[in-house]
């Protein structure tokens, strides 16, 4: 790589202001530190204090952490606010916090609750990262809006219903974000990831994060993968945003952006490629 080369790489986000919810742990602690690489100032925004501390201290110093439940929308705002008070401007909004819900034996028997908290996490902190990002950034006639949404946001049969549907929605708010603000000069995205092995897996699968056993489920997410000879890992989706936090993609909007090497669009069952 010439010199030249890696010095526009690593520049491509100077002195953007990010906010990362879930930044404190798989694909949003991935893209704080590459965001932070490439010269951004990030707000980590997380339920998990301590691995958000941890995490925002081991990046640059102008990364700063902030406790925040996405569900809640005071917090929410307060997290926009701080982005406005530390650095009079908010550049890219990476609505990222997710919760999978669970669900043992069938719909019949499904838990409501579990229902109310995926929606309450994943569609309404999107919902609340959007509108409150919007709030501050329609006055600057600028902005990237980025949802995590999922491939269980566009086939059914990937996660549970809770999960299924609020992913869903994610790609549903996406559309709209981008339909309204685009006047404004703010860009609506989402991405779509096929399953990897993160904390919010391995606590679904009941398995430690040790090195043996995310190695056991990237095995496992392989042998049942489309594309193979390579393993989905937490970085390829902080590249997919950066992409779209930066000004390579500024005429991309209302996009949803699948990271999932095809497993989405093909069906091996009826046998042509298999
Ligand atoms: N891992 C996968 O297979 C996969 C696949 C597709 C999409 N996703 C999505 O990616 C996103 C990131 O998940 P991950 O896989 O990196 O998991 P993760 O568990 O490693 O990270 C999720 C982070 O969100 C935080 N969080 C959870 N609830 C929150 C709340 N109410 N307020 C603030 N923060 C909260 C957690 O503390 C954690 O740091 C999620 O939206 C998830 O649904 C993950």
């Amino acid at each position: 790589m010439t010199s030249k080369k890696s010095h526009y790489m690593n520049t491509i986000l100077e002195d953007k202001i990010a906010i990362i919810t879930g930044g404190a742990s798989g694909i949003g602690a991935a893209s704080a530190r590459l965001f932070a690489n490439h010269g951004a100032k990030v707000i980590i925004a997380d339920f998990a204090d301590e691995k958000g501390h941890k995490l925002a201290e081991s990046l640059s110093p102008h990364t700063t952490f902030i406790q925040c439940n996405v569900s809640n929308e005071q917090d929410v705002s307060a997290v926009v606010d701080l982005a406005m008070e530390k650095h009079g401007r908010l550049d890219i909004m990476f609505n990222n916090a997710g919760v999978t819900d669970r669900q043992t034996g069938t719909v019949a028997d499904y838990g409501m609750d579990q229902f109310d908290k995926a929606m309450n996490v994943n569609a309404r902190g999107a919902m609340h990262g959007i509108k409150h990002a919007a709030r501050v950034m329609i006055p600057n006639r600028k902005g990237s809006i980025i949802n995590t949404s999922s491939v269980s946001g566009m086939v059914g049969g990937m996660g549970p219903y809770g999960y299924t549907v609020s992913k869903h929605a994610i790609i549903g708010v996406t559309k709209n974000g981008a339909a309204e603000l685009g006047k404004y000069g703010i860009r609506v995205n989402c991405i779509s990831p096929a399953a990897l092995a993160t904390e919010l897996v391995m606590n679904y699968l009941g398995k430690d994060s040790s090195e043996e056993e995310i190695a056991k489920v990237d095995a496992v997410a392989h042998s049942i993968a489309n594309l193979k000879g390579t393993v989905l890992k937490a970085e390829d989706i902080a590249y997919a945003a950066l992409y779209l936090a930066s000004e390579e993609s500024k005429y991309v909007s209302g996009h949803n952006l699948v990271v999932d090497g095809g497993i989405a669009v093909v069906n091996h069952n009826w046998g042509l490629y298999k």
